[in-house]
């Protein structure tokens, strides 16, 4: 079994924990400011790798953490990506290593792929307008969520109409280079993100729904079971394109 680290005890950390031994993994240490731990030689018990679930505002310092003690570590915390250049350089210092992704899941990682091949074929339709919105549970902290940053980046890099993402509110007529991108925050909905065209004729919508947090987790397991192989600087696609098995 791998030793495992825990680095955020909240809803992801305890349903990965509920999954771990099945995937080969052996929880020897849980991070959480709760329990009263942080990231040091002591409380990190021997882990050889640590999946990282906390807030947009700690995830940096907890990755850097970690590859000073010569931890491997598997970041899922979104809102903390535009350090990621730092990371890189800190992982070239120290032979880090790191997966990072702001969507374990693998049916979103397909999701991305399908709204790619969309766009592709909808450019050429002028008639048709892309709109997109993704809900979330009331707890989450960060809008928009890390993967609707990912579909929209997608959706500029295809539709060549489009040179401009909106993630905030309008008051005003929407320009026509621009595309929209909403988001809803309510209840205990884990995850939904959908993508639409629409003309006056008709309107195609394609939705990505998590039902539960487990794909999420099953992502994040596997992303630490690769990674025990490598060293550098990952995103989770690169995971999903290595093709192995969750
Ligand atoms: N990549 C993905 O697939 C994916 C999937 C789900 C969620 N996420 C992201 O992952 C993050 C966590 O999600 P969640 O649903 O597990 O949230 P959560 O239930 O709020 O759990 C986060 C836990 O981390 C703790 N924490 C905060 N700062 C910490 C630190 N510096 N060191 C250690 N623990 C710390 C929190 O304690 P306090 O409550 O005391 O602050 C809380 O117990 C969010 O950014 C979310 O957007 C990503």
């Amino acid at each position: 079994m791998i030793k495992l680290a825990l680095i955020g005890y909240g809803q992801m950390g305890r349903m990965i924990e509920s999954m771990a031994a099945d995937h080969g993994f052996e929880v020897v240490s849980r991070i959480d400011p709760q329990l009263g731990t942080s990231i040091c030689r002591e409380d990190i018990k021997g882990a050889e790798i640590a999946i990282e679930f906390t807030q947009p505002g700690s995830a940096y310092a907890n990755i850097c953490r970690c590859m000073e003690l010569g931890v491997k570590v598997v970041s899922g915390t979104t809102g903390w990506q535009e350090q990621l250049e730092a990371v890189k350089e800190l992982a070239g210092q120290l032979n880090g290593s790191v997966v990072y992704g702001s969507n374990f899941s693998i049916g979103m990682n397909l999701f991305y792929e399908i709204v790619r091949q969309a766009a592709q074929i909808m450019k050429d339709y002028a008639d048709y307008d892309v709109y997109g919105y993704e809900l979330h549970h009331r707890y989450k902290k960060d809008s928009p969520s890390g993967t609707a940053r990912n579909l929209a980046a997608i959706l500029l890099e295809e539709l060549p109409a489009k040179n401009k993402v909106i993630f905030e509110s309008l008051q005003r007529v929407k320009a026509e280079d621009e595309l929209q991108f909403a988001s809803v925050r309510g209840g205990e909905i884990p995850g939904e993100h959908r993508i639409g065209f629409d003309s006056v004729y008709d309107s195609i919508e394609l939705r990505h729904t998590a039902r539960n947090r487990k794909g999420l987790a099953a992502g994040a397991l596997l992303a630490a079971s690769w990674l025990m192989q490598r060293e550098g600087v990952f995103e989770f696609g690169e995971v999903i394109r290595s093709g192995e098995e969750v």
